[in-house]
């Protein structure tokens, strides 16, 4: 077994969703969510692609220079100038990670890379050590490892580990795999490189959503061994995106009972966290969003009003407030029921007795019949022609 059950949570958002369409964020914006991603506890923050453009190794810079607690990593390819801009755009760090990745499917090596499985297991030797002569801490991934032969895999993770990796990522790049899958590929792992357990290498997931299964998919690796997972903010990231880091915090905190591990993620910075990416990037989270989507404390029908009014454990499996969301709203509409109308009334300032309840609930349907959404300035406009027609 692996000895620690602490998660350590190593952000993406500031590159690999950083780089997807529609999430490009300026030098300031960085900078900005950077602070935001050290305040809300993740351990190793992804700050960019330093040779991908001056921008990038400035933003990574500044990170490094500025931001305090996280571990600041850049991502190289497996390339002496981008290992060399990683390690000069890292130079202020306290801590600092070069996160090196080559392609090691049979697929990408041909198509993509166009060199020879051979050629790749040397580019990674070579590769790795040169990065560790700049930092201790250096994390490979073997990309598209879930379409790798799984021999080839092996042979290319005890390169790595020869050549001084600390962590071995094994990324889901293109999203194909399912729980099973995933976790079978990190037990193998592990079953055939003892070193990793014997000299507690970290074994990292990172999964993308290509089938809705990124944040199912990194529990799996989990409970098979692994100890880092690679997420983003809002599930942000390449195509269908990265796990959500919302989404594996609130499994892990919430299903503590069977997912029996740790980690520094201050909760309740879950929900600033994200309302600053959709400040920073040119979308928000769906409303319907786990965890942080507008609705995702929402009820709206009436069975569940009248529930959550009693006790919001009836429909809810954590607060609002513990993922640092304002409060759970009753949202009215057709489907309310007088509970809910009451309760928002009294709210208002306008309890009712039962009778009164009535009158105004005859309206509140007829009217909700025909406006989907129901304001509390409607409800007021409600309450005030009901008063006028008594007084008649
Ligand atoms: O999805 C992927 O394979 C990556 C690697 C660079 C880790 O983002
Ligand atoms: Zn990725």
């Amino acid at each position: 077994m692996t000895a620690s059950n602490r998660i350590i949570f190593f952000d993406t958002t500031l590159r690999d969703g950083e780089q997807s369409p529609g999430c490009t964020m300026h030098h300031h914006e960085k900078l900005r969510m950077a602070h935001q991603l050290a305040a809300l506890g993740v351990d190793i923050l992804e700050a960019g692609f330093a040779i991908a453009s001056e921008g990038d190794s400035a933003s990574i810079r500044a990170i490094a220079a500025e931001v305090q607690g996280p571990v600041i990593a850049s991502l190289a390819r497996c390339k002496q100038e981008d290992i060399e801009a990683s390690a000069r755009a890292l130079e202020p760090a306290q801590r600092k990670r070069i996160h090196t990745f080559l392609s090691t499917s049979d697929l990408h090596l041909s198509a993509k890379l166009k060199i020879t499985r051979e050629q790749a297991l040397e580019q990674i030797g070579t590769m790795v050590a040169l990065a560790r002569t700049y930092v201790d801490d250096v994390e490979f991934s073997p990309e598209d490892a879930t379409r790798t032969d799984p021999e080839f895999l092996i042979q290319a993770l005890e390169v790595a580990i020869q050549a001084g990796a600390t962590t071995l990522n094994l990324p889901d790049t293109v999203g194909y795999c399912i729980p099973q899958d995933y976790a079978a590929m990190f037990l193998n792992v592990r079953a055939r490189l003892p070193r990793i357990d014997q000299e507690g290498i970290i074994l990292s997931a990172h999964c993308h959503d290509d089938l809705g299964l990124a944040v199912a998919n990194t529990l799996a690796a989990i409970e098979a061994g692994a100890r880092q997972a690679e997420c983003a903010i809002n599930g942000i990231g390449e195509r269908a995106g990265n796990a959500a880091l919302e989404e594996i915090a609130a499994a892990l905190t919430v299903r503590r009972d069977k997912l029996p591990y740790t980690h520094g993620i201050v909760m309740n910075q879950l929900y600033p966290s994200s309302q600053m990416l959709a400040q920073c990037i040119s979308f928000g989270a769906a409303p319907n969003k786990a965890i942080v989507g507008a609705n995702a404390f929402a009820h709206a029908a009436g069975i569940h009003q009248h529930g959550v009014i009693a006790n919001p454990l009836t429909y809810e499996i954590m607060t609002p407030e513990s993922v640092g969301q304002p409060s759970n709203s009753l949202v009215l509409s057709k489907h309310s029921g007088r509970a809910a109308l009451a309760d928002r009334l009294a709210r208002l300032g306008h309890p009712l007795d039962r009778e009164q309840l009535a009158e105004v609930y005859h309206r509140f349907t007829d009217l909700a019949d025909r406006k989907k959404n129901i304001y509390d300035q409607d409800l007021i406009a409600l309450l005030q022609a009901d008063r006028a027609a008594a007084s008649v």
